[in-house]
């Protein structure tokens, strides 16, 4: 009855990419949980705060109808503040919230350029949405202006859309949005920016790299909560129109149960914490420029600069047995396969976060530097 399944499940093995579900284990070097929010103190307050004032853990329905709770409502207000938006609206995750602006705002006879490395999420809107799309060459601002202009030159009618992230998921690095900002201005195109990563870390109070180009009526952000603000849900950030569409025509808004309003309160004291303490910040931009010259003298790899260190080694089998070999020596590390990444570019994703220390950070890279030796 499931050979279909069993076969595509086998040729996956085959070809060394069957993944299963694991335990947790060893030191974090893999999680998102950048500040180490997610189970700290101040989150655990927050919890036991929610229940003593009876937020209920369920909403009950879409935002539409019963879900929507003042919790929603508060932290959709705190959120436009902090991150200088008109407005925000709130998603049980940033999946499904990219999924919610690809699919629902660009418009027959309108061209998405987004960045050949941008996240699954945004493809699987890009498929369910109607207007064209291509991809450019990862961080080439130049290949945005020239895509647009040859789709005008070709008669091109509707609205660019320039789509990007603030700071790549698995490559830790950044595009120039000054320069992207200014193709913008160049076409009149709407910018949208994954600030997924960079949410809570990068920016002024932790805002995101769009800080700069808040407020203007060209730019959508997307926010996540669950990395660096340790809990779990998106924020689509954008004027008040744009805010009153997707309301009324983003079907996963419209056909989904509201997220918890619990984890909205809880959620608006990360913000609190990620708005009001650039102790922990700092303490990650620390860790970072150590980690990066360990990685530098260590393994003779260049650091992407970021919190999220990619250690390229190409194929697949290599960089699983690489991942083994650390997670052995009690490193939580995983090599991250295609097609999450390019083919030939298998790679380990050391991430950095408030979860580890100088030390161990030195450990690992001491291990790294042993085990790639080894393996050359
Ligand atoms: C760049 C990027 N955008 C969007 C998402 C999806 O966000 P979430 O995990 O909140 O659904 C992720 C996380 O996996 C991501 O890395």
């Amino acid at each position: 009855m499931h050979e279909g399944f069993e076969s595509d499940l086998r040729e996956l093995a085959g070809r060394g990419r069957l993944r299963a579900l694991c335990e947790r284990s060893g030191v974090d070097f893999t999680s998102n949980d950048y500040l180490g929010l997610a189970e700290s103190e101040e989150l655990r307050r927050a919890a036991a705060d929610a229940v003593a004032r009876g937020v209920p853990v369920g909403s009950g329905g879409s935002r539409l109808l019963r879900g929507n709770h003042p919790e929603h409502e508060a932290l959709e207000s705190e959120a436009a503040a902090y991150f200088g938006a008109d407005t925000a609206l709130y998603f049980g995750g940033g999946y499904i919230a990219n999924f919610a602006i690809f699919s629902t705002l660009p418009q027959p006879g309108d061209l998405i350029v987004h960045d050949e490395l941008i996240h699954a999420s945004v493809h699987e809107g890009l498929r369910r949405g109607r207007a064209d799309f291509v991809g450019v060459p990862h961080n080439d601002i130049g290949a945005f202006n020239a895509t647009v202009v040859r789709w005008r030159a070709a008669g091109g009618k509707g609205r660019p859309w320039l789509s990007v992230e603030s700071l790549y998921s698995m490559d830790g690095d950044s595009p120039n949005l000054a320069e992207l900002f200014a193709v913008a201005d160049r076409h009149e195109a709407m910018v949208v920016i994954d600030e997924a990563h960079a949410t809570g870390v990068l920016g002024p109070q932790g805002r995101g790299l769009a800080a700069a180009f808040e407020g203007r009526d060209n730019v959508i952000t997307l926010h996540t909560c669950g990395k660096a603000l340790g809990t779990v849900g998106g924020f689509i950030l954008a004027p008040r129109i744009i805010r009153d569409f997707l309301v009324n025509r983003a079907r996963p808004f419209i056909f989904a149960t509201a997220p918890s309003p619990f984890v909205a309160a809880i959620t608006r004291v990360a913000l609190e914490v990620s708005r009001t303490n650039s102790e922990r910040r700092d303490r990650l931009a620390r860790l970072v420029q150590f980690a990066g010259s360990e990685l530098r003298r260590r393994c003779n790899i260049e650091p992407s600069g970021s919190q999220i260190l990619p250690v390229i080694i190409g194929a697949d089998q290599a960089a699983v047995a690489l991942a083994a070999s650390l997670q052995r020596r009690g490193f939580d590390i995983r090599a991250i396969r295609p097609p999450t990444v390019p083919e030939g570019t298998a790679r380990l994703r050391i991430a950095l976060t408030l979860n580890v220390n100088e030390a161990i950070v030195v450990d690992l890279f001491k291990a790294l530097a042993e085990d790639m030796r080894k393996a050359a």
